[in-house]
């Protein structure tokens, strides 16, 4: 039977992690490992994809991933992580990453990222909720979402 799960609003997924730079995240030039960086974005995105479908949620592409500007020892990363869309078993989930400079309070947008996680029970994927988007923004970014996933699936199919 397949039953219709009520659909959920993108505030449900919105999730915010806050981490600081230490000396251990770094590299030689001093700024933070891509692969830090993201291992956060991994965290932040899985939360917020398990927020929306109420169940454990894997990984299953990173779909893009922007590292648009370095981020440094002693600098506060912010992580905004939602759920952009929902399909049958899977969601596309974005994480900005920013850094705020303590002594200014200036914010930087230094990564943006999108993802796909599948929703999880006994071992097999299993339905999501509709994301119920309002606003123009809401469904700006799930249209984009949607592009995004035909994309993917093109590229897959043409690489048999
Ligand atoms: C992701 C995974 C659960 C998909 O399982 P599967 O049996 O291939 O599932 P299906 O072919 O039925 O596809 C299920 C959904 O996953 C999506 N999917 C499967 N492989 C995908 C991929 N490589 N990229 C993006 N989406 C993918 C499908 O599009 C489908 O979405 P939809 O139901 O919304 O249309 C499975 O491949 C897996 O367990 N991968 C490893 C996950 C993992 O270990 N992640 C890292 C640690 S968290």
């Amino acid at each position: 039977m397949n039953v219709q799960l009520p659909p959920r609003s993108p505030k449900t997924s919105l999730t915010e992690m806050t981490e600081i730079v230490l000396p251990q995240h770094a590299n030689a030039l001093g700024s933070v490992f891509g692969g830090q960086v993201m291992a956060w974005i991994d965290i932040c995105a899985a939360v917020a994809a398990q927020r929306h479908c109420g169940r454990v949620a894997v990984t299953a592409a990173v779909d893009g991933i922007q590292f648009l500007a370095p981020i440094h020892v002693g600098e506060v990363v912010l992580l905004e992580g939602r759920v952009n869309a929902a399909f049958t078993t899977s969601m596309e989930v974005e994480v900005l990453v920013d850094v705020e400079d303590p002594a200014t309070g200036l914010r930087t947008r230094c990564l943006e990222a999108w993802l796909t996680f599948v929703a999880i029970d006994r071992n097999r994927p299993c339905p999501v909720p509709p994301l119920d988007v309002q606003t123009p923004e809401e469904k700006a970014r799930q249209q984009a979402a949607i592009e995004r996933r035909s994309q993917r699936l093109e590229r897959r199919r043409s690489n048999g």
